[in-house]
């Protein structure tokens, strides 16, 4: 951060596939991060307690720090969608984003910013609609759970915090998330096109949306909802093309959307992986950000490593 350097900043979520890359770009760019763990504190100098599911936070540490990042939430696709297992990704998202906010909100000496989590599931299926910050949300599970993820943070804006929802896309990384599900497959080479192919992904690779969190942690103009993408988004078939070319693998076995749906579940499948949205980074890119994986081939060869 350049405006910031040297910042105490906590991070939820800390353990996941973006909270572990971004608590290590942080600590290597000279900041220190407490990480919120929902087990007893090891380290009292590293750690804060919380625990959501109980609306237990330790606040009184959280009043050290400069900064706050939750990235926290149970896994999409973890499980088929219940209606339990949409229940726990709801709470673990809005209760806990809830708590977090009104814990800063009350505090004597509050961070400067909240940056959040949320996701481009808050726009719905929306075939090829060209979609911005300025487009209206959707409808469906995800988009009514990101509204109110967003919702959680009120809290915090209304007490003066600086707050960012990140409206992140499917992050592309070799080490979690869809790509590494996909790897497999597809170096087996019985990847392909999901239903139609049409529907469009966007996605981000994750040293961009590591360094669009580190710049909207430092950047004081940006607040409110932020999609966190890459300004290239693509349809499943285009990606599934440059995915078997990266990869050198062909891509013919196509999976009809009824299998899809056999093998997901319905809702899981039309909202995930046979619907998706045309979405562009306005604001990140009004603000000056810059992605240095910008198409989908660059990202790709850079997140796999392959040249
Ligand atoms: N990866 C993507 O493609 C993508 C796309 C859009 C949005 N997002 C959002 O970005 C955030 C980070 O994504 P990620 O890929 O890093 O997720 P992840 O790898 O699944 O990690 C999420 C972290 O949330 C915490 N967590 C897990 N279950 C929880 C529960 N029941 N209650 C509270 N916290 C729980 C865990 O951290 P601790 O054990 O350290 O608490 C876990 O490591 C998530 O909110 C996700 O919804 C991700």
């Amino acid at each position: 951060m350049i405006n910031y350097p040297s910042q105490i900043v906590a991070v939820a979520g800390s353990s996941g596939l973006v909270g572990s890359a971004l608590t290590a770009a942080l600590e290597k760019d000279g900041h220190t991060v407490r990480r919120l763990v929902r087990r007893p504190v090891k380290d009292p100098n590293t750690e804060i307690y919380w625990k959501p599911s109980a609306g237990e936070i330790d606040a009184e540490k959280l009043s050290e720090v400069d900064a706050v990042v939750h990235l926290g939430g149970a896994g999409l696709t973890d499980s088929w969608w219940t209606e339990e297992y949409k229940q726990k990704i709801r709470d673990s998202r809005v209760n806990s984003t809830r708590l977090l906010s009104e814990t800063l909100a009350g505090l004597s000496k509050k961070p400067r910013v909240h940056v959040n989590a949320s996701a481009i599931g808050y726009y719905g299926v929306r075939g090829d609609e060209v979609i911005d910050e300025t487009s209206p949300g959707g409808s469906g599970f995800l988009a009514d759970t990101c509204r109110e993820w967003e919702a959680a943070t009120q809290p915090s804006w209304e007490s003066g915090i600086r707050v960012c929802q990140m409206r992140i896309g499917v992050v592309l990384s070799a080490d979690g998330g869809a790509l590494a599900k996909m790897l497999t497959p597809f170096r087996m080479g019985v990847g392909g096109v999901l239903g139609s192919g049409k529907q469009y992904m966007s996605w981000v690779a994750l040293p961009d949306l590591i360094a669009a969190i580190q710049f909207a942690l430092d950047h004081d103009p940006l607040h409110g909802a932020v999609n966190t993408t890459a300004p290239n988004p693509v349809t499943n078939r285009e990606f599934t093309k440059m995915l078997g070319t990266v990869l050198n693998r062909p891509t013919v076995v196509h999976t009809p959307a009824f299998a899809v749906r056999l093998m997901a579940g319905r809702e899981m499948a039309d909202e995930i992986l046979l619907g998706g949205a045309k979405i562009y980074p306005r604001r990140l890119q009004a603000e000056g950000f810059e992605f240095t994986c910008a198409n989908i081939q660059t990202a790709l060869e850079t997140v796999l490593g392959v040249n």
